[in-house]
């Protein structure tokens, strides 16, 4: 089939990837002239496994182009992706600017029959908006197709989803259907509403079912209980499940901080209290400020103190540095003079954006050079295989805290982490 996808952010170009990689010819348009240059030259704006390669394998093929012109990516398919941003707004609504532009654009772009796909999440209500913004006088079918993908294992998430939801009417998701044929999947085709609530319900869920988690922890840390045992036995039960159980500095990342706030917001405009997620929010919170004054009651006066951090991005395999932990965990130590050398294996170059005047390493050894602690804030599967004599000799003190419970102990330290008890 021949589709667009109009915004090439994350989701826009997985999606156009991924696409493309089960046999559609896609149009990738932006409005940004260097991200769609670079893109043109093979050249990814964001780092994320698998995708160069099939994008430029694609490329090759002939399946995937990118462009700056909107009215050719429209002309050229029967299907269009608006996979344009969703930032929020301070109050916590959504903002639907782009969404809005882009209908707009191409309802006054074509006047042939197309299927819009509204990729992007967008609170309850926006596809009502989008027909409106594209124009009564198009005949325009509206799909909410919300995405699941996890950054760091897009490509994957995208070609074998957990479900494949499809909000419209039946001509439209039967289309759709035909679009995800090669992938092997539950499709849920339902009404364009209950899609929209489906996204914003299930990252609310997630984040609910790690704040619930971070909590437990807590008792965990004032008894002898340790929290990896606790999260296994509640999690062997299937109807709760084992994943998203980890304890540890809590979420972070583009999705979970702001889709629980618009979820929230959707639901005070609508009369609800969504306090459930308000409490969510706020346990995550505290679980940085927590981990920070673990560290405090550790090494006691920060000032002048030297803790060599690794791991900066929200998570591992990402250079994604939005809301991560790392932030709000640095500068309470830098409030309080303590200097701060860090490493991260891709996120380095966000984390300078984010963290001013942040000194890194190219390295983990670099990094604790006569270092008073170390400190561990992304799970990094390279942090699993640290050569810890080498690290004895390097620290000052023998002392890691962990805020990703990594490991069980470590022999020779003293081993600090999340809802269990010190090892030393
Ligand atoms: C999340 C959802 O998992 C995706 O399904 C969704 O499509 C995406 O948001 C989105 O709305 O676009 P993502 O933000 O990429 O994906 O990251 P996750 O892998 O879900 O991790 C989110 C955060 O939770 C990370 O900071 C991670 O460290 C933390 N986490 C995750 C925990 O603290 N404990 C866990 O057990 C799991």
């Amino acid at each position: 089939m021949k589709i667009s996808v109009i915004g090439a952010g994350y989701v826009g170009l997985v999606t156009a990837a991924g696409l493309s990689k089960i046999g559609h010819t896609v149009v990738c348009q932006d409005i940004d002239k260097e991200k769609i240059a670079e893109l043109k030259k093979g050249q990814m704006p964001i780092y994320e496994e698998g995708l160069e390669e099939i994008i430029k394998d694609e490329m090759k093929k002939g399946r995937i182009e990118f462009t700056l012109d909107c009215k050719e990516a429209i002309d050229k398919s029967e299907i269009i992706f608006i996979a344009v941003g969703t930032p929020p707004l301070d109050s916590g609504e959504t903002d639907l600017r782009y969404i809005e532009s882009v209908s707009k654009e191409i309802g006054g772009k074509t006047k042939a029959d197309k299927t819009i796909v509204i990729k992007s999440t967008v609170p309850v209500g926006t596809s009502k908006k989008v027909k409106e913004w594209l124009g009564e006088k198009n005949k325009f079918e509206v799909v909410n197709n919300p995405e699941f993908l996890r950054e760091g294992t897009a490509i994957k998430d995208f070609l074998e989803p957990d479900r494949i939801v499809i909000g419209g009417s039946e001509k439209a998701c039967s289309l759709l259907k035909e679009v995800y044929a090669p992938i092997d999947c539950p499709v849920l085709c339902t009404d364009n509403e209950s899609a929209e609530i489906i996204k914003y319900a299930s990252n609310s869920f997630l984040a609910t079912k790690i704040s619930f988690i971070n909590l437990v922890s807590r008792l965990c840390e004032k008894t002898s209980a340790n929290i990896k045992d606790v999260a296994k036995g509640v999690g062997m039960d299937s109807r709760i499940g084992s994943k998203f159980l980890m304890a540890g500095l809590g979420y972070g990342g583009s999705c979970f901080p702001k889709d629980v706030d618009s979820f929230i917001y959707t639901a005070r405009e609508k009369g609800l209290d969504f306090g459930l997620f308000e409490e969510t929010h706020k346990i995550n919170k505290e679980q940085r400020i927590m981990f920070f004054e673990k560290i405090k009651k550790e090494l006691g006066d920060l000032n002048g103190k030297k803790i060599a951090v690794l791991g900066l991005a929200f998570k591992p395999n990402t250079d994604d540095m939005r809301e991560a932990p790392s932030i709000d965990i640095l500068k309470m130590l830098r409030k309080e003079k303590a200097e701060i050398h860090a490493y991260d294996p891709i996120a380095e170059e966000n984390a300078k954006k984010s963290i001013d005047g942040l000194k890194t390493y190219p390295n983990i050894y670099e990094t604790m050079d006569n270092a008073d602690v170390l400190v561990i804030l992304t799970d990094w599967a390279e942090f699993r295989e640290m050569d810890f004599s080498k690290i004895k000799k390097l620290l000052k003190n023998p002392l890691i805290i962990d805020g990703r419970n990594m490991f069980e102990k470590i022999e020779g330290f003293r081993y600090v982490s999340i809802g269990r008890k010190t090892k030393e």
